[in-house]
């Protein structure tokens, strides 16, 4: 599997593979030079990104047979690594997933992927997979996971999404099943999620709700949800099917050290119509005001005052991490 797309090209805005040598200063020809030679961390050493591939008998590729991590990277920092290895290794452990490399040793060589790309403002993509094997599905006939950690850039929403809000849409496609694929398992296999976030995408919304098999919210499709109805914060709990996600549970404690009563608990779409706020939570994301949810506005339609607080904490937490 090669791990080399368009969306890696961007930089700070600024498409490189659209760069010509005529057009741009020297600081960005010498990035993008640099861009085009990123080192991908594969089992053990860093390899430029067209030689990082693993084989195409790998389950990861067939099966989605494998677990991964989103991180980001504040000022050359990678935030809350050790709550991310700690999931990485969770899920690998729930999928009987052995990680042939210590916890410490993954930190260590995140740390060195990033500083060997120059990444002081981006995204690490974390991956284990199961390793090559046959064309079946027993796990005993694969060999030696792989283990890729690639660090680069990423931007997923425009700014204007942070300003003004972003609308919401309920996908028909409900999450998994606790008992079938456990969310708080960031597997490989995401077409739950990506099927949800095609019905999203049809409906010209930038993100989609999920509920789960109970019919109660769950999280969307990349990104935990909040409300705020009365000065009080709730998310849905881990028993409503959700992956726990990072930033969640860092913006439940920013919440609580700012004095405010968040909540654990069960919600419905009527909580959210209902509510003064509504707000996203995510790595990528990070905290994103949301507006409106299947045509109705909630509150009164632009962010509210505690998201934009708990959003300028968070964004004083990334900074704090340096
Ligand atoms: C399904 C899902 N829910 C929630 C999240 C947010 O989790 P985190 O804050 O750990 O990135 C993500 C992103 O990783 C996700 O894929």
């Amino acid at each position: 599997m090669k791990f080399d797309s368009r969306e890696s090209q961007w930089i700070h805005g600024v498409c490189t593979a659209d760069l010509k040598s005529s057009d741009v200063p020297q600081e960005q020809l010498e990035r993008k030079q640099q861009l085009m030679s990123n080192q991908v961390w594969i089992n053990g050493e860093l390899k430029p990104k067209e030689e990082a591939t693993i084989s195409v008998y790998d389950h990861g590729l067939l099966y989605g047979d494998g677990v991964f991590e989103g991180i980001r990277v504040y000022g050359g920092n990678v935030f809350l690594l050790k709550e991310h290895v700690d999931r990485i290794y969770e899920s690998a452990a729930s999928i009987r997933l052995e990680i042939p490399v210590s916890r410490e040793q993954m930190m260590a060589d995140t740390r060195h992927t990033v500083a060997a790309n120059g990444i002081v403002d981006g995204y690490v993509r974390m991956v284990v997979t199961r390793g090559s094997g046959y064309l079946g599905l027993d796990i005993r006939k694969t060999s030696h996971p792989q283990v890729i950690i690639i660090a680069d850039v990423i931007t997923l929403y425009g700014e204007e999404i942070y300003e003004n809000g972003m609308a919401l849409v309920t996908a028909s496609t409900i999450r998994n099943h606790p008992a079938a694929l456990n969310p708080r398992i960031k597997s490989l296999n995401y077409l739950n999620n990506i099927m949800a976030k095609c019905e999203g995408t049809l409906a010209g919304a930038a993100e989609a709700l999920m509920l789960n098999h109970k019919g109660e919210v769950a999280e969307c499709t990349g990104d935990n949800i909040f409300i705020v109805k009365n000065a009080v914060v709730s998310t849905p709990s881990t028993d409503a099917g959700i992956l726990e996600g990072i930033t969640r549970n860092a913006v439940i404690q920013l919440g609580r050290d700012a004095g405010l009563t968040v909540r654990e608990v069960s919600m419905s779409r009527h909580d959210i119509f209902i509510a003064d706020e509504c707000f996203l939570t995510g790595t990528a994301a990070e905290v994103v005001p949301v507006v409106s949810l299947d045509g109705r506005t909630i509150g009164d339609g632009t962010p509210g005052p505690i998201t934009r607080d708990l959003r300028k904490r968070f964004q004083a937490l990334t900074r704090a991490a340096n």
